[in-house]
């Protein structure tokens, strides 16, 4: 039984995470979604909400789980008996950052491989950063995130943004 952990800040799930999820549950046994922290970001939801809405756009697919991680990535993966890391590849600029992960968890446990999966070509150019600013701001992200994630936006970034605009004219 070969189980995957793939691990990412989900600061929201979008479409082209779930298109990876989708293929790596096809290849292994058992897929863990961890969310986790990434110290060069600060998340606008919080573990549960990530969490919420991850498992509510994988219900379907019964070999993933869905977790949470508060420390070393490689660590858990060990705990978790996972052999395999799974991220995805976007674009070049991917690279650099995914290359220096991968070798840096390698130098840690050599035992466990990192595996690099590319969504669909529809989804190559969505990050969760582009999905917030373009709801923060009123642009419509129904092709970029699930329905719910959507309504999960707009409540967070858009109602909490008006409620502070009218309080101020108030
Ligand atoms: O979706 P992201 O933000 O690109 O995911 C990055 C993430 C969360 C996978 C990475 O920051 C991570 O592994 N964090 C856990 C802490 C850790 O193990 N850091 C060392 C990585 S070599």
């Amino acid at each position: 039984m070969t189980i995957a952990v793939y691990p990412g800040s989900f600061d929201p799930i979008h479409n082209g995470h779930i298109d990876v999820i989708r293929r790596a549950a096809r290849i292994f046994d058992k897929v863990i979604v961890t969310i986790a922290n990434n110290e060069a970001k600060s998340p606008c939801f919080t573990f549960a909400e990530r969490k919420e809405l991850v498992e509510k756009s994988l219900e379907d697919c019964p070999n993933v789980e869905v977790d949470t991680l508060n420390g070393l990535l490689i660590e858990y993966v060990r705990k978790r008996e996972a052999s395999v890391i799974v991220r995805g590849l976007r674009a070049v600029s991917d690279f650099e950052y995914e290359f220096q992960m991968a070798m840096m968890n390698r130098r840690l446990n050599e035992n466990i491989e990192t595996f690099f999966l590319v969504p669909s070509e529809d989804h190559t150019f969505i990050s969760s950063r582009l999905v917030k600013e373009i709801t923060s701001l009123g642009g419509n992200v129904d092709s970029f995130v699930p329905l719910h994630v959507k309504a999960k936006l707009i409540e967070k970034l858009l109602k909490v943004k008006n409620k502070t605009s009218n309080t101020k004219k108030g």
